[in-house]
């Protein structure tokens, strides 16, 4: 009992540890925001990111990260992170929207999650196609089988609203020119985002987030991240690897992923109890972004864990004359 008590508690700590990795890579990234140097923004992201995992207690390994070993110098699939403690595995997203970042645009953000070891896909660096709804809607009311046309009728019947009230949320892209054209074929609206999927696909799990359901491709590391983070909001959400030749099957193999057209629930992507947190680099709907003032700076975060299903908003006010945070 006791000790269920005491495990309970130093998980809730790990949730709100987690804020501060998002935190320290938000304000690293922050100095490069509207400096047109999307690299040097993933960079200082990355490396402050990484130096904020060194007081976190886990045992952690990345399973979604910068890239492989010999890509990435920081933060890559397979690196420990942590102080010690329980075995994790983690997903991150350090910067998540780097062009954003770079040309001072909206919604970029810095995003980690965890979750027990072997909970999360190891997906690899290719694009996936998604589709996600929020919470209390009826089991499959949409799937990534069904044409564009069933899917909002079924989500429009479910919420009791006509398919013109609907926002359909995507990526603002050429290969979506199809869907496009059939939602509004359909007479729904879409919310075109330039970059920055995750925030797009938690955006229809958020109260008052403004989007009914998020459809289209982008990076599969991204849509695992967000599955991650749909477990804690509640939703709904389906993803398929899009391999483009044999060569990525046969790496995506020796990560563990047999059946190349398999549709991946929620559950597959991201199982078990999962944290997520995220802080905003540029203002997006669902956060404001970095805020420097003077010596410091303030930033806003959310936290959320499937078990309790709590979702924080977090204000943090930083004082660089006190803490370096290396900005
Ligand atoms: P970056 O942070 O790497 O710039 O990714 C931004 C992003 O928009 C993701 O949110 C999304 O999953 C992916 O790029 C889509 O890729 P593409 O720009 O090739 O369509």
């Amino acid at each position: 009992m006791t000790d269920r008590r005491l495990e309970d508690v130093s998980d809730r700590n790990l949730a709100l540890e987690l804020v501060r990795v998002t935190e320290a890579a938000a304000i690293a990234a922050s100095r490069w925001i509207g400096r047109g140097k999307k690299n040097e923004a993933d960079g200082a992201a990355v490396e402050a990111m990484r130096k904020a995992f060194d007081t976190v207690a886990i045992d952690g390994t990345v399973v979604i990260g910068e890239g492989e070993m010999d890509e990435a110098p920081m933060l890559y699939i397979g690196e420990k992170v942590g102080c010690g403690g329980p075995a994790m595995d983690i997903a991150v997203d350090p910067l998540e929207g780097t062009t954003i970042t770079a040309k001072g645009g909206p919604n970029a953000i810095a995003t980690v999650a965890l979750a027990e070891r072997g909970n999360f896909l190891h997906a690899p660096d290719i694009y996936m196609d998604k589709i996600a709804v929020g919470g209390g809607l009826p089991d499959g009311v949409v799937t990534l089988d069904a044409p564009v046309r069933e899917n909002l009728k079924n989500l429009a019947l479910a919420k009791g609203v006509d398919i013109s009230e609907l926002m359909v949320c995507m990526l603002d892209r050429e290969r979506h020119a199809e869907k496009i054209a059939k939602i509004r074929e359909a007479g729904a609206r879409i919310l075109l985002l330039g970059d920055g999927d995750v925030a797009g696909v938690i955006a229809a799990s958020l109260p008052g987030g403004g989007v009914d359901m998020y459809l289209g491709s982008g990076g599969a590391p991204e849509g695992v991240l967000a599955a991650a983070a749909l477990r804690c909001t509640g939703g709904q959400m389906q993803g398929r690897l899009m391999f483009e030749d044999d060569a990525q099957i046969e790496r995506a193999r020796g990560m563990g992923i047999t059946d190349p057209s398999r549709i991946y629930t929620l559950n597959e992507m991201a199982k078990g109890d999962v944290m997520f947190a995220a802080t905003g680099v540029t203002t997006g709907a669902m956060l404001a972004g970095v805020h420097r003032v003077g010596q410091g700076a303030v930033t806003y975060s959310i936290v959320m864990r499937s078990k309790s299903g709590t979702v924080r908003y977090v204000e943090g006010h930083h004082n660089f004359a006190k803490k370096n945070l290396g900005v």
